[in-house]
């Protein structure tokens, strides 16, 4: 066995000896590496010691460290599939847990160990890290540890913030306890030469996600969600750093696709899409089942809203005689109250394809289709004729309890229907040459500054 020399910064996080470690702060800064390597080396340095790693889900435990590990270790230990153990001749023990509901860590209840690795603590609430906080116990001399990575976002961002980057601490708490390691992807070498794609899409993401996830800034999730949003009508014409256009006459040849995002006490939203050769999106009509005053809340049956969307493709010259395909919100298909409404869309004769609700790997892919390229290019334009999704895009706000996803409580329902059509067609992060970022205003860009 032969393990790669650390970093700098794994090499801190390696020796750190305070009760409570956070490691990283950003993405790929070598976090579950290092995570690994501490796991390995206390079980071969302190004979008989019990060790937890866990992990929210089973897949992202298996993929991060049970099978890096047996790789690794080989003949070194043994790994029994059963009881998610690895077990090392001297008698210690590596402990896979993972923590997707509240059943999952009833089952931890009763689990004794010495030392607690938590790899993505802000994925987890914060009575969530108590109750595995609390497993950290037992009578022997061995040292009682607690190591947590992670990166800004997430339902515990709040908490793993409190405690390692304010350290605002109450009084049952101890600052001495508590150590902060920072690594950034830039202090991965082995990452950085191996995949220097990772940073380049670190740095197409919009501006707060890039301070968050590239340079480790945990106060940046407040204000405008789509922040890269622009709406410049001296653009309109070449297209340019804006994303809102004059409609065109839409080819015959292009692809259309309509996704939709129902609401019967609240607006729905639909919305056509034709999709040019180079895969790039135009959002040319939209029906919307609100108003711009959300008093008067307009309440359609969903037979209504069907059979308008039907007469619309049935006689709009863009639409008319067209193979359509539909991406809904996958809650239409539910029959817990009687006929679905996926069951009435199709008694209208419109059918839809479940749109995949995966909420952030979704406004991942709406924030790549909005960044520009170097000419200004973005991989969606809105047609200003669509007015609801012009109006309630800028006016989304970051969510103050999961802080990389939007406020739901506000007029989101365009919002949801663009990332159901952005996930059924989902596109690679598009690259942002060095000086040309969307922070800047786009006029100085276009004039060189
Ligand atoms: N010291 C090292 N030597 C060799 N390879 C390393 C080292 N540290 C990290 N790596 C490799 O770099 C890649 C990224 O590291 P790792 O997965 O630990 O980062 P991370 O911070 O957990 O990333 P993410 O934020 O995506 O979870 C992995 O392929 C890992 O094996
Ligand atoms: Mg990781």
């Amino acid at each position: 066995m032969r393990i790669p020399a650390p970093s700098a910064r794994q090499r801190l996080f390696l020796s750190d000896k305070h009760r409570y470690v956070a490691f990283g702060g950003a993405r790929g800064g070598g976090k579950s590496w290092a995570v690994r390597i501490k796991a390995v080396l206390l079980a071969f340095g302190f004979p008989g010691i019990k060790i937890m790693i866990v992990r929210r889900t089973y897949p992202e435990l298996r993929a991060n460290h049970i099978g890096p590990l047996r790789q690794l270790l080989g003949d070194f230990a043994v790994y029994k599939d059963s009881t998610k153990e690895l077990s090392f001749p001297n008698g210690s023990v590596i402990l896979f847990r993972h923590c997707q509901t509240q059943s999952d860590i009833d089952k931890y209840q009763g689990t004794e160990v010495d030392v607690l690795f938590i790899d993505e603590a802000t994925q987890f609430t914060e009575e969530q890290y108590d109750r595995f906080k609390a497993c950290v116990r037992g009578v022997n001399s061995f040292p009682k540890r607690i190591y947590l990575t992670c990166n800004p976002g997430g339902v515990g961002h709040a908490f793993v913030k409190r405690l390692f980057v304010d350290r605002a601490y109450k009084e049952s708490e101890n600052g001495e306890d508590y150590s902060f390691i920072r690594s950034l992807v830039t202090d991965n070498k082995a990452l950085m030469e191996t995949n220097p794609d990772y940073v380049a899409q670190l740095k197409a993401l919009p501006p707060k996600l890039r301070k968050a996830w590239l340079e480790g800034d945990w106060n940046i999730f407040d204000g405008q969600f789509f922040e890269e949003f622009r709406d410049i009508p001296e653009h309109y014409k070449d297209r340019k750093f804006t994303h809102v256009i004059e409609p065109f006459e839409v080819p015959r040849e292009w692809n259309i696709v309509r996704s939709f995002d129902f609401g019967f006490a609240k607006p729905f939203s639909c919305d056509w899409w034709a999709i040019d050769y180079d895969g790039r999106a135009y959002l040319i009509l939209q029906l919307y089942g609100g108003t711009a005053t959300p008093n008067e809340g307009v309440k359609w049956h969903p037979d209504k809203i069907f059979s308008e969307i039907h007469r619309i493709e049935s006689t709009h010259r863009w639409l008319k005689g067209k193979q359509i395909t539909g991406v809904a919100d996958p809650s239409i298909w539910d029959v817990s109250r009687g006929e679905s409404v996926y069951d009435t869309a199709c008694s209208n004769f419109v059918y839809f394809n479940k749109g995949d609700n995966k909420r952030i790997p979704g406004w991942m892919q709406c924030h790549y289709r909005m960044s520009f390229d170097e000419n200004g290019l973005p991989m969606v334009y809105f047609f200003n004729t669509c007015t609801h999704a012009i109006r309630t895009l800028p006016l989304l706000q970051f969510s103050e309890t999961l802080p990389e996803d939007l406020d739901t409580s506000q007029e989101d329902h365009f919002a949801d229907s663009f990332r159901y059509f952005c996930m059924s067609r989902p596109i690679a992060p598009r690259k942002m040459p060095e000086n040309k970022t969307i922070e800047k205003d786009p006029l100085n860009l276009l004039s060189g500054g």
